[in-house]
């Protein structure tokens, strides 16, 4: 340890002249959209397009969100992405008895292909590119999308867009599974064949480190589990008989952005340096395209306050510019106000503000990588680099990231970091301005939004309204087609979108394939 000052500083800089001692530009650098691709997956970055802003929004009825939509998008939000609440994502129905309460509240409510339409209602699905943030069902919501497209005579080689359809973060972090892993995986590859052939330009799953980290997860933990995901997904698909270029370049990431600056750069060019040599060397991916990681950001939840909720603007202006910094494709910034309830208008307003004064004031998007050289960052990105790898080696030697989730390694992992943050600001060695450092009590009130409860009645009269007025025999026609698929090995992707197409829910789709494939149980954990 060097020597400190009487309160404890350093008297050395902690990287110095002989941090890079030994160090190779050209192994760990390359140039910006070159391999190993630290320096970012496009040769000119933002200098030649500026990242996506893509604001995450979505509550109540399609109709509600519709028009958040079509306000971010007069906003200047440049792509959209999609928030459903918790029955959705749970392949429930709205008028399920389990489910009362939840309609349109953490997100939007959406039962059948009438809702879908509706949520898309004068948006053109040929210009916007759309992420969804669905999983268990995220095949259901990818068929209503291209569906909804068909009627707006935008043929599916023509959508844009990202399903997250990432079910094994949620076994460890967020817990919005349906499905056991096995058929979980089966899904994810029938989606990966089902887009190769229908909806080629779509990025059809996002594999996130972002709720893990949310959890609790550091930095390597993030890209170790998140990338030993990865690596379970590509040896799903290659089992399934996809050539690895066919359905590499369409993976896409998604990772959180931290107040810890410096150290959420270095994250970033670590993920990159690390995914582009496992999918060269381990799975022999040829297509550039195949090898690099190209993500989406979104500022760290957790870290938003209640107390003095207008600190978070400075925070996330922060963790915003981790991520430009770091090279991200998208970006959402959250709203101030989030740590309270959901965001109101001019919060959400504000959020995307703090997008466009990053790339249109300050100077970032001049330059590509700015960092690279840095006796710090280069430092910070190999120590991180190191620490995930050997991470992800732990999980290979549990078997795989399935045989780790089902023996509760990554979920034990994370919660001893989160108890460890937890001591470390309860202690104040970790300073939360507001929270343990600077607090005060002259709060201004503030009005959160409300989610209207009669929602949720609208919501039910709506679907009753659908099932009375559909053609029940052919619901279940195309159900058990469905069922009968999903008892075989064809891909359920077509007899799921009939069904659909004929007014089918997301419930019913949902507990069709339930009554074939079961329900995950998760194991016990510490
Ligand atoms: N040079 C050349 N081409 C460039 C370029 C450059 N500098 N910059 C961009 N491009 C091209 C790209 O190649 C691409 O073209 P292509 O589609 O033909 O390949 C096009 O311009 C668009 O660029 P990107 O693909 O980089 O940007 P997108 O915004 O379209 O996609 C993504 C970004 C990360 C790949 C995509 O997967 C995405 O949008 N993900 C978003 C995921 C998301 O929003 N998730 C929300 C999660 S919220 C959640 O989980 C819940 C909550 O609890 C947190």
């Amino acid at each position: 340890m060097s020597a400190t000052t009487e309160s404890g500083l350093p008297m050395e800089p902690v990287y110095g002249p002989n941090a890079l001692d030994g160090w190779d530009p050209d192994e760990q650098l390359g140039d910006p959209g070159e391999f190993p691709f630290t320096r970012g997956v496009y040769p000119t970055m933002y200098t030649g397009r500026a990242w996506t802003m893509r604001q995450y929004a979505g509550f109540g009825t399609a109709a509600e969100s519709n028009r958040r939509y079509h306000q971010l998008v007069e906003a200047g939000t440049g792509g959209l992405s999609v928030a459903f609440d918790l029955p959705t994502q749970m392949g429930y129905d709205s008028d399920a008895p389990l489910v009362a309460g939840e309609v349109g509240k953490v997100g939007v409510a959406i039962d059948s292909i009438e809702d879908m339409r509706v949520l898309f209602d004068g948006i053109p699905l040929d210009k916007v590119s759309t992420s969804m943030t669905i999983n268990a069902p995220a095949s259901l919501l990818l068929l209503l999308y291209q569906l909804v497209a068909a009627e707006q005579g935008v043929p599916g080689d023509k959508l844009t867009g990202t399903i997250q359809n990432d079910v094994l973060k949620e076994y460890i972090a967020r817990g919005t599974y349906i499905f056991p892993p096995a058929e979980s995986l089966r899904l994810v590859s029938d989606v990966f064949a089902y887009c190769r052939r229908e909806i080629p330009r779509w990025n059809m799953i996002s594999i996130s480190g972002y709720h893990m980290a949310e959890a609790g997860a550091t930095p390597a933990q993030e890209v170790a589990f998140t990338l030993a995901n990865a690596r379970e997904y590509v040896r799903t698909a290659l089992s399934a008989g996809l050539d690895v270029d066919e359905f590499a370049p369409r993976l896409s990431f998604f990772f959180v952005a931290r107040t810890a600056f410096l150290e959420e750069v270095a994250k970033f060019r670590a993920a990159r340096r690390i995914w582009a040599r496992m999918m060269r060397d381990e799975f022999g991916a040829r297509n550039p395209k195949s090898q690099m990681l190209r993500f989406h950001t979104q500022t760290a939840g957790v870290q938003l306050t209640a107390q003095q909720p207008e600190v978070n603007l400075v925070r996330v202006a922060v963790q915003a510019l981790s991520a430009v910094l770091g090279g991200t494709q998208s970006l959402h910034t959250n709203a101030y106000d989030e740590a309270i309830a959901l965001p109101t208008e001019k919060a959400a307003r504000l959020a995307l503000r703090t997008q466009q004064v990053l790339a249109h004031e300050t100077d970032v998007t001049k330059t590509v990588d700015p960092f690279a050289g840095s006796y710090a960052l280069e430092s910070m990105t190999d120590e991180l680099e190191e620490a995930a790898v050997d991470l992800m080696q732990q999980v290979e030697d549990l078997g795989g990231a399935v045989a780790a989730i089902e023996q509760g390694f990554q979920k034990t992992e994370i919660e001893r970091s989160a108890y460890a943050t937890a001591q470390q600001i309860d202690s104040g060695e970790r300073v939360v301005v507001g929270l343990n450092k600077y607090d005060t009590d002259d709060e201004e009130p503030y009005e959160p939004l409300r989610v209207d409860p009669a929602l949720e009645e609208a919501q039910v009269e709506r679907l009753a309204k659908l099932r009375s007025s559909r053609d029940a025999a052919e619901v279940e026609r195309t159900l058990a087609a469905l069922r009968r698929a999903a008892e075989g090995s064809e891909n359920v992707m077509d007899p799921m979108r009939a069904a659909l197409a004929a007014r089918a829910t997301v419930g019913e789709v949902c507990s069709a394939l339930r009554e074939v494939w079961g329900m995950y149980q998760p194991p016990a954990t510490i």
